[in-house]
């Protein structure tokens, strides 16, 4: 069970990075609006800097034909390298270009997944990991742990190396849940980390616990000064 971060943007990457080791980032047309009209490989490039050799980047192709998709794939696999997968919404068209894709062995993140079906058509299009919309599943009324939980049964009895990417998140809730029902992975927004982190109750039992050092060791001493 490990983290990604669902943004393009460099200094929230480096901030995340602060508090912990990140296995990958994940972007989409949606998070590169927020970033204006950088240059889009630079762009990529220098998130894989960031993250270094062994985190994985997930871009996400424009195109709606099979054509287009597999066109793009092929140019994102040749500026980006290892490492780097290639986002395809789980459509009657992305499904296609996922067959070709898995020949030339271009790796294949299943993306805008709702349903157990859709899991299931990716896992066997060869889809190396695939990212379930969590909360946009809860819009839906979709029980979106059923449909994670589902999708990693499927994965398991077959023997697929795909994993899961659970997304789409909108507080912490969701994303403990995610990890509960079996997703290997949460890429989570960078507000939604921090939320987690940011909580008056973790900073008053800090507090509480300096005021009783000092009140016996004054202020201002720290451990290092005995
Ligand atoms: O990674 C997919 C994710 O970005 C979708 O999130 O917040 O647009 O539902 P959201």
């Amino acid at each position: 069970m490990q983290l990604m971060l669902d943004t393009a943007n460099l200094k929230e990457i480096e901030q995340a990075l602060q508090y912990c080791q990140l296995a990958g980032v994940t972007t989409n047309p949606s998070i590169m609006k927020k970033e204006g009209n950088v240059p889009f490989f630079e762009h990529m490039r220098a998130i894989k800097a960031l993250i270094g050799e062994d985190a994985t980047l997930h871009v996400q192709v424009i195109g709606n034909d099979c054509d287009t998709i597999v066109k793009e794939a092929k140019r994102i696999h040749k500026e980006l390298g290892d490492n780097t997968f290639v986002k395809i919404p789980v459509s009657k068209e992305g499904l296609k270009a996922m067959q070709i894709l898995r020949k030339e062995g271009i790796g294949v993140t299943a993306t805008s997944v709702y349903t157990t079906f859709q899991g299931i058509m990716a896992v066997l299009a060869g889809a190396r990991y695939m990212a379930c919309y969590y909360n946009r599943m809860l819009d839906v009324n979709i029980d979106a742990q059923q449909v994670i939980g589902e999708i990693q049964h499927f994965i398991d009895e077959s023997g697929s190396d795909c994993q899961i990417v659970a997304a789409s998140f909108k507080n912490i809730q969701e994303i403990t849940s995610s990890f509960a029902c079996g997703a290997s992975f949460c890429t989570v927004p960078y507000d939604v980390f921090m939320k987690g982190l940011s909580m008056p109750c973790i900073d008053k039992a800090v507090e509480d616990f300096k005021k009783d050092w000092n009140a016996v060791h004054g202020e201002n001493v720290t451990i290092a000064d005995l």
